[in-house]
């Protein structure tokens, strides 16, 4: 029979040394709250229950956390080991294991959580902790290992002596544990320190003591081991996330020219042979087909690109562009539009809400919001969709292969019928019918001489 689990993440740090109002494990990295990530790394596993310790904006964390997890309050933060002991009361009779996650080791991967539980399962340990060699051990917790290279202790770095300083490895904050064994070892240690605070690396030795087997798991990988407790070092992990992404994109067959001044988002798929140019965000649930060109100086958010889209330094949110379609430089495509195949959409064009048929061309400086335009429109420069009348918003209707004049106005509501032509400068204020032409404020049928 499968050994029970259950996990908890430690979430009840302050950000003292983020020195923000933001609970540290709410700080976005690479658009994700921290604590996100060792909610997916817990249930990677599929404990049977996740707690989260939390603290002082235990209402905002927990409000994050929803049916997820099960929150549990520290309510003084009196050290990692008090607080793994605030949930032993509902552990009482648990035979399982116990994995514990601390909420800022956002960079360790599921796989090797997986594999952390898998080798302590497979040692029939008390205890297993994961480690990693790394160039600056400084701020960790060292691993001081016997002659047998058997795990001893872990010595955090205000109690370490100067041998143990040079330790380089280090405690990533991610441990498999006998729930018992634990829970006696924190009783032992509570006991024993009577201090403001207690450490949950101090439960070595007294599991040891009491016959317990310790083990440690050295990832190869150190960039995974990165605690972020300070502003530098949740630039470093959102510059290693990316990197991360950006590799899986590269295997995927992406080609970014300047990898890493690109920011590409947990929830952001690209297709094969799709050039992303430097200085280019992707974020949001964001998928962008092959064959496309990304140029330098564009920010796409929750967006689809079909195949073969050119975005040149514009910004796309919550939009979809089909097929062929391209936009920019510097358009912005925002709030809900949808452009059908191979649609052009020009220099400083602003377009929101707006549905977009077919081959249709807004080229230069306009504006069309809440507007449903047809096939083979042409949007002439400059031209507005004034859909705004101080009060409510109003919506355009454009038939195929309209053509609205340069610098013309359409003062929402209008409908303008299929392959009617409004002049330049016009401002349409009734509706147009099919093949009408235009012109004049307000606009006028033009009458031929
Ligand atoms: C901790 C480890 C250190 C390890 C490092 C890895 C201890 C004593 N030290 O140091 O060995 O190398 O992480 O990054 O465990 N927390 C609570 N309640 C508390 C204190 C902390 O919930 O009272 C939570 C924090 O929110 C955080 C986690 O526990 O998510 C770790 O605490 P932190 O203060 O970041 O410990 P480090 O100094 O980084
Ligand atoms: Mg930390």
């Amino acid at each position: 029979m499968a050994i029970p689990l259950v996990a908890v993440i430690l979430a009840a740090g302050d950000s003292t040394r983020m020195n923000s109002k933001t609970p540290k494990v709410l700080h976005s990295l690479a658009g994700q709250p921290m604590i996100e990530y060792a909610l997916q790394n817990a249930e990677a596993l599929s404990p049977s229950r996740i707690y989260a310790v939390v603290g002082a904006q235990s209402r905002e964390v927990s409000a994050y956390l929803g049916q997820r997890a099960v929150p549990v309050l520290q309510k003084k933060r009196m050290g990692t080991g008090h607080a793994v002991a605030q949930i032993l009361p509902q552990l009482k009779s648990f035979k399982g294991n116990l994995l514990v996650l601390y909420a800022d080791a956002c960079l360790v991967r599921p796989q090797t959580v997986l594999a952390l539980r898998q080798f302590h399962l497979l040692q029939g340990a008390a205890a297993t902790l994961l480690t990693a060699r790394v160039d600056s051990p400084f701020g960790y917790g060292r691993i001081v290992r016997g002659k047998e290279g058997e795990v001893e202790k872990i010595v955090e770095e205000t109690q370490a002596g100067e041998e143990e300083r040079r330790i380089n490895e280090i405690n990533a904050g991610v441990y498999c544990f006998k729930a018992q064994a634990l829970a006696q070892a924190l009783v032992w240690l509570k006991v024993a320190q009577a201090r403001e605070e207690f450490y949950l690396t101090g439960v070595i030795p007294p599991i040891l003591a009491r016959g317990g087997k310790v083990h440690a798991l050295m990832v190869p990988d150190r960039t995974e081991v990165l605690g972020v407790n300070n502003r530098n070092q949740l630039a470093q992990a959102h510059r290693l996330w990316n990197l991360r992404r950006v590799e899986d994109c590269q295997r995927g067959g992406v080609t970014f020219l300047n990898p890493k001044t690109v920011e590409v988002g947990p929830k952001v798929s690209i297709g094969r042979d799709t050039v992303v140019e430097g200085n280019v965000k992707l974020s949001g649930t964001t998928d962008i087909r092959e064959d496309c060109r990304i140029e330098s100086g564009s920010v796409i958010e929750s967006s689809q690109l079909g195949r073969g889209v050119v975005v040149r330094a514009s910004r796309i949110m919550e939009s979809r562009l089909a097929e062929g379609c391209d936009a920019g430089p510097f358009a912005h495509v925002r709030g809900g539009c949808d452009l059908a195949r191979g649609v052009h959409v020009g220099t400083n064009t602003e377009l929101k809400h707006a549905r977009i048929g077919a081959g249709s061309k807004v080229g230069h400086f306009s504006y069309v919001g809440d507007a449903v335009l047809g096939r083979d429109v042409n949007v002439g420069a400059g031209c507005v969709f004034a859909n705004f009348d101080g009060r409510n918003k109003h919506e355009c209707r454009v038939g195929n292969k309209v053509f609205l004049g340069s610098n013309s106005t359409l003062v929402a509501p209008v409908q303008i019928g299929k392959g009617a032509v409004i002049g330049a400068g016009a401002v349409v204020t009734k509706d147009v019918p099919a093949k009408t032409v235009v012109a004049g404020v307000p606009a006028k049928p033009f009458k031929k001489k």
